[in-house]
């Protein structure tokens, strides 16, 4: 296209342009927090009880590590609905040195798991197998992982954590409107996997006081006999004989040999951003990845806040990035993922080569399958800086709404039902309407692909915002426009989790929308450009919880108004 002087001169314009870019981004002036605001530390999640018990900690001279251990278990009592011991999990950090990290406390298959597992004898998928009751449970990881983050970086004797939680089970917790109605629209699900003796069989409304008395022992022996306790211990045998005798199969074998690991995380930069994300087995930070380099040589801020233009270079780098995701990704323990191609800058502006703004990428025309996207928030994230500078991101879930609604009443505490983010059978789909291939197929000790994104994001070298959320295959989407929002579009934290939001995930080819700020003129425009609109749905996507860090070292909450959520700091 161009000879070689000028072409020289083009390299020289567009580097001088992106220079001056930089520089003018550095110098402009820091958006206005409008979100809550402390001077130096602070926790965001799902319930108000559960940030208050992580500020606890902090303000007892624990660490943001400590924290993590007690709005993980917090959330267990306040937020039953996705917080969980029963399930599993990721964590990234950024410690105030620069180091950063990852632990993956997702659930495995049990080793009686096998690739057919979920289907009949034509090999067809059983409906409702892995999603209803002991069968879809996975190895739940959220116990070994809170141990592990309590074991490297811990302060703070695991007692004096634990200590507020059960303290908070045992008075109770108040259900709010939100969660009366989540309790009311899944009781007689609950009801029908356990039986009319469960603690859920009775009805809450506004106000009621829930507790669980079975909870506070188990957490009391956990107090006591550390990770041990549910893993080999008088929990384990009680956890393993209750899901054999629910149909599942978790036994007391696999508890034992579960193990949280630490991994690598993935880290890339963005214009002056370094970001750092979860790295396989989930696909949150491969695909954001993906997404945001893909947009990189575009001037996004040019394009305006949700403009059609911005919304079309976001679906078309999140179409592209997601036929890969549901292709290549799974568990690295058994899979080879070709990461190094997948994030490679010339695979990427290659994929972006047939991008054009006159005219929708067809999804077919990307890659294969079909996929069906059904959006809902039973997962939770919450976020936490603490005073001395560390930063650490948490998403935690049991997969669907109360996990498999499988409730262990001697235990106090859901079961999951991950094993059904597993591809049980090529070509159809699981919950969430995602079609994984041969990289997602269950096999024995086996981790299930996630799109859990708790991200970390770097400005300047320094920490600038930690930020995550539940929403399924929605997550990756509402993560990156959450970031995009306040860097490309100078949002405050708070107006960037309110922001309306999109999705589009390759296959249904069809942009999601929220409900309010998209205007019916937007709409036309993009379908005039070939780009087909799901205008049978309009779910919430996402329920962000997010920091910023403000200059001179102030922090700004960003607590989702979609949910209960709440930012508490000091
Ligand atoms: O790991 C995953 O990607 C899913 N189990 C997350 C489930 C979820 O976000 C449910 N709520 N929206």
């Amino acid at each position: 296209m161009f000879n070689r002087p000028s072409r020289l001169i083009h390299l020289f314009a567009v580097s001088l342009t992106v220079f001056v870019s930089l520089q003018c981004r550095q110098a402009a002036p820091e958006t206005a927090p409008t979100g809550y605001v402390a001077e130096s530390a602070m926790v965001v999640s799902a319930r108000q009880e559960a940030s208050e018990i992580g500020i606890q900690i902090l303000r007892n001279g624990g660490n943001a590590f400590d924290a993590m251990v007690a709005t993980e278990l917090a959330l267990a009592v306040a937020y039953p609905f996705a917080g969980n011991l029963g399930g599993g999990g990721f964590m990234v950090y950024r410690k105030a040195n620069g180091e950063i990290g990852s632990l993956d406390y997702r659930e495995k298959a049990p080793l009686a798991a096998h690739k057919d597992m979920y289907l009949d004898s034509l090999g067809n998928v059983i409906p409702g197998m892995s999603t209803v009751g002991a069968s879809g449970t996975g190895v739940p990881g959220t116990v070994a992982g809170i141990f592990a983050v309590h074991e490297r970086f811990g302060t703070l004797p695991i007692a004096e954590i634990i200590r507020p939680v059960i303290d908070l089970v045992e008075k109770g917790v108040v259900v709010t409107d939100k969660q009366a109605q989540r309790l009311q629209n899944y009781r007689q699900q609950i009801i029908e996997v356990n039986g009319d003796n469960t603690l859920f069989y009775n009805e809450c409304k506004t106000g009621d006081t829930l507790s669980y008395p079975a909870l506070a022992n188990t957490l009391k022996r956990i107090a006591l006999h550390g990770r041990d306790e549910f893993y080999t211990g008088e929990t384990a045998r009680i956890l393993a004989r209750f899901i054999q005798e629910k149909g599942g199969f978790v036994t007391e074998e696999d508890l034992a040999k579960y193990q949280a690991r630490w991994r690598d995380p993935i880290v890339f930069t963005y214009k002056d951003l370094r970001i750092i994300s979860m790295s396989p087995p989930s696909s949150g930070g491969v695909t954001m990845n993906q997404i945001l380099k893909m947009m990189e040589p575009f001037d996004l801020e040019a394009y305006g806040h949700n403009s059609a233009k911005a919304i079309q270079l976001f679906t078309e780098a999140a179409r592209r990035a997601y036929a890969d995701r549901n292709f290549f990704l799974g568990d690295p323990d058994f899979v080879e993922i070709p990461l190094d191609e997948l994030l490679g800058d010339s695979y990427l502006s290659q994929r972006m080569g047939t991008f054009s703004f006159d005219r929708a990428t067809s999804s077919d025309a990307v890659s294969h399958g079909a996929v069906e996207i059904i959006e809902s928030e039973e997962t939770t994230h919450y976020s936490i800086v603490d005073a001395q500078g560390n930063a650490v991101s948490v998403t935690t879930t049991l997969n669907g709404a109360y996990g498999s609604k499988l409730y262990c009443d001697e235990l106090g505490f859901f079961l999951n039902n991950e094993m059904d983010d597993f591809s049980s059978k090529p070509g159809t789909p699981n919950m969430f309407g995602l079609i994984g291939a041969e990289a997602n197929s269950i096999a024995p000790e086996k981790r299930m692909l996630s799109s859990m994104t708790p991200t970390i994001v770097e400005r300047d070298g320094a920490l600038w915002m930690v930020v995550g959320t539940p929403g399924g295959s929605t997550i990756i989407t509402a993560v990156t426009q959450t970031i995009l929002n306040v860097y490309e579009f100078g949002l405050s934290m708070q107006e960037a989790v309110n922001a309306p939001r999109f999705h589009h995930q390759w296959l249904p080819d069809m942009i999601t929308f929220e409900n309010e700020g998209f205007s019916k003129s937007l709409m036309d425009s993009l379908k005039v450009r070939g780009y087909q609109i799901n205008e049978g749905r309009t779910p919430i996507i996402g329920k962000v919880d997010a920091i910023r860090v403000l200059e001179g070292g102030r922090l700004e909450g960003g607590a989702d108004p979609r949910g209960d959520d709440k930012a508490v700091g000091y």
